[in-house]
């Protein structure tokens, strides 16, 4: 059995700790928010799990073995570096840190620490986008030509995620909360991005985050990688990755559908029945026990902030 502790209980915290207890070989033992009485109701759910309101108490608490950070990003840094001081494992959040300083600093700690060090980027444990990499990977689309990212949200913050940071410039907007998964995705597929120029439309008030995006890239042999975005803009959310190539064109929609088609025929949706990716949980529990897993860890992290500290630059 694998002790976990949790920091951060909002959004992502909850939908982490059914995905924790659907897994026979893993147990929440312990949970901390800075409100207390979240943290108390989320530990009363849990049965037996310790509540903290201070994060360096999870983190001395001698049962957790391995901690979960979900809290905003602008904390990620000083939490993960506790947890590694205490040479525990540990599953951080995306994106990795709040600038590329921090991420670098962590990424060295983690290595040093001789820890299982993981980020929760969950596309790489989805059928569809799974899917989109085995058939890019048999040459489906031929050469590729362009690879295209385009998110578009009607209103941001989005409905389910509603809070203080993720409209704010400072850790918050969609190229750093959604673009990360498709970067992260892109440099996984196609291997490094260079030469970014990027243009961003900025609201009149520099405390909020990016209204819109362009911006071009290329990967190591030169094809070009675009980047658009707009928020608080007329019509449905729509997120496309797409891939057009020489014989084809494959486009990743909305997180979990796929599309594609070849040279000639119209685009259509792709089951992705036939394929039966890793879990995050199995593959976690793998690495604590010393067994080859399919992680993301701080190196992939530091890789996508990169990138992504590059697009948001003003
Ligand atoms: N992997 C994904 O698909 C995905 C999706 C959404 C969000 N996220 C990431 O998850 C993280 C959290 O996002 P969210 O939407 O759940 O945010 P949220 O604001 O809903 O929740 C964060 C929680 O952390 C608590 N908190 C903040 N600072 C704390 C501290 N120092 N000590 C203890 N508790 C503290 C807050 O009280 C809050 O309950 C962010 O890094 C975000 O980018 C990842």
């Amino acid at each position: 059995m694998i002790h976990i502790g949790i920091v951060g209980l909002g959004a992502i915290g909850q939908r982490l700790i059914k995905q924790f207890m659907e897994h026979p070989e893993v147990e929440i033992v312990a949970v901390c928010d800075q409100f207390e009485s979240l943290a108390k109701e989320t530990a009363a759910s849990l049965g037996d799990a310790r509540a903290y309101t201070a994060y360096p108490s999870l983190i001395a608490d001698e049962k957790v073995e391995l901690v979960y950070v979900a809290v905003p990003p602008k904390f990620h840094h000083s939490i993960v570096m506790d947890v590694l001081r205490a040479k525990k494992h540990v599953l951080c959040e995306k994106p990795l840190a709040n600038s590329l300083e921090e991420a670098k600093e962590m990424h060295e700690a983690a290595k040093e620490a001789g820890v299982v060090h993981a980020m929760n980027f969950p596309l790489n444990y989805g059928p569809a986008a799974t899917k989109l990499t085995d058939m890019i990977g048999e040459n489906y689309i031929g050469k590729l030509r362009r690879l295209q990212l385009t998110m578009h949200f009607p209103q941001w913050p989005r409905g389910w995620q509603q809070n203080d940071w993720v409209g704010k410039r400072e850790q918050g907007g969609f190229v750093l909360e959604v673009g990360v998964h498709f970067i992260q995705q892109t440099l996984k597929i196609f291997g490094d991005i260079k030469n970014i120029q990027t243009r961003l439309e900025l609201p009149a008030d520099s405390a909020k985050s990016e209204t819109g995006i362009i911006a071009t890239a290329e990967l190591e042999d030169g094809t070009p990688v675009l980047i658009e975005g707009l928020s608080q803009v007329a019509g449905e959310e729509y997120i496309g990755f797409t891939a057009y190539g020489s014989e084809g064109t494959l486009s990743l929609e909305n997180w979990g559908h796929l599309k594609g088609g070849k040279m000639g025929e119209e685009l259509k949706p792709i089951l992705a029945e036939d394929v039966t990716p890793n879990r995050l949980i199995d593959e976690l529990v793998k690495a604590v026990k010393g067994e080859v897993a399919e992680l993301y860890d701080f190196e992939v992290g530091y890789k996508a902030q990169r990138v992504l500290e590059e697009l948001r630059k003003i």
